[in-house]
């Protein structure tokens, strides 16, 4: 089967550990077609979008696309940076990945955190962990308020006395983000979160949220997950606080295995499961939907190291095997695992972050070497 994926570099290192990708794809020799597709800070500089509609086009077109990283500022700043032409227009910067989240209703963001031994960086070495993480709502749904329209402010005060504490707090001076939570879309996660432990042979999956505090939002999600649990009866639901998981992570990482949570929590528990296992030259994620899917490394573009093709690839390699997973390319997938551990163990080409002195490229043949 031919597949056609979308190749988006973005900025920065991302274009650097996209070269890395395409020695690896290129010596599995999947039969692929890439469509180059413009994403980034670039776009945005020049045509007010980082993420141009022709880009969407494209991606309708392809099985999965393949992420680099991108460069995003504050909005002030990246108004400051627009084209003259298009300043003062009240253009607004949002995240081309977030967008592209949402649009595509990629809604699993998957995580996986796996210690390769010999990795100088581990933590320890037997940590195994996954992250589902809600990807298109809760706290980063993007419905947030500043100032604070009264229309909001009286249907909110009317509805919840809580607000009340806020009365003499002026428009201006507060700001609200919305932690939106629906019961489809938290269902959806954890179903797939259970689907990869029964899959992938975990024996729990954890729910990590905060229902003692958040009592609607995670208490939404206990009973989602608790409802779910029933249709996986040899698997075990365990529930933890999203605080006290940081601990639990740092003291007893191999108690856990597959952890479902929701949008912002996910990102705080990823990245510490992430440094877990070597920090962001290892982290991958998937953006996963029903029918489309987007891989990138975790990391952004990282200026310090731009041109230079010195960091690590193995983050944006992982994330090509969980694309050609997702595609069906399972001996592929493995072949590709199988690789990288051998490079981590042997120790004798390693990056910067490791250690050494090997450059991105360098890296990226030595592991299609061993394929
Ligand atoms: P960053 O992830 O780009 O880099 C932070 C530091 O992490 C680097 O200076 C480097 O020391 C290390 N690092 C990152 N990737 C590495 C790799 N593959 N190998 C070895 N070391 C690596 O984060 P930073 O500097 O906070 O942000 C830079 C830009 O990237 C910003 O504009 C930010 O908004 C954007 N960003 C984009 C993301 C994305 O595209 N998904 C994610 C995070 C940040
Ligand atoms: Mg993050």
């Amino acid at each position: 089967m031919m597949y056609r994926i979308a190749w988006m570099p973005g900025d920065g290192i991302g274009a650097e550990v996209m070269e890395a990708a395409k020695i690896v794809l290129d010596r599995l020799e999947l039969e692929a077609e890439y469509a180059p597709a413009d994403i980034g800070w670039e776009f945005w500089r020049t045509e007010g979008n980082p993420l141009p509609e022709r880009t969407i086009e494209i991606l309708k077109t392809c099985n999965c696309g393949l992420f680099g990283a991108i460069t995003s500022k504050p909005n002030e700043e990246a108004a400051k940076e627009l084209a003259p032409e298009l300043q003062g227009k009240g253009l607004s910067y949002r995240s081309p990945i977030v967008r592209l989240r949402q649009h595509f209703d990629l809604y699993t963001n998957l995580r996986p955190c796996k210690a390769y031994p010999g990795n100088p960086l581990n933590y320890r070495d037997d940590v195994d962990l996954i992250v589902f993480r809600e990807n298109t709502e809760g706290l980063y749904s993007g419905v947030e308020f500043h100032p604070l329209p009264d229309e909001v402010r009286s249907v909110l005060k009317k509805n919840n006395p809580a607000m009340a504490r806020f009365d003499n707090v002026a428009d201006n001076e507060i700001a609200v983000s919305l932690r939106v939570i629906t019961r489809p879309g938290a269902r959806r996660i954890i179903k797939k979160a259970f689907e990869y432990a029964r899959d992938y042979g975990y024996p729990t999956v954890t729910l990590v949220e905060k229902p003692n505090v958040l009592r609607e939002t995670s208490g939404l999600m206990r009973r989602e997950a608790a409802s779910v649990a029933t249709e996986f009866p040899s698997i075990e639901l365990w529930e933890t606080n999203i605080d006290a998981q940081m601990m639990w992570l740092l003291k007893n990482p191999n108690d856990y295995g597959v952890m479902v949570t929701s949008n912002m929590f996910g990102d705080i528990l990823s990245d510490l499961s992430a440094q877990l296992v070597g920090g962001l030259g290892f982290a991958s994620s998937g953006n996963i939907g029903d029918e489309f899917a987007v891989f990138e490394p975790t990391h952004g573009s990282a200026p310090k190291y731009t041109g230079q093709y010195k960091v690590n690839p193995t983050a944006m390699l992982l994330a090509v095997k969980l694309m050609l997973d997702w595609l069906g390319e399972r001996d592929k997938a493995e072949a590709l695992d199988a690789g990288i551990a051998e490079v981590i163990q042997a120790g004798e080409v390693r990056t910067y972050d490791m250690g050494g002195d090997s450059l991105t490229l360098e890296m990226a043949q030595a592991v299609a070497d061993r394929l």
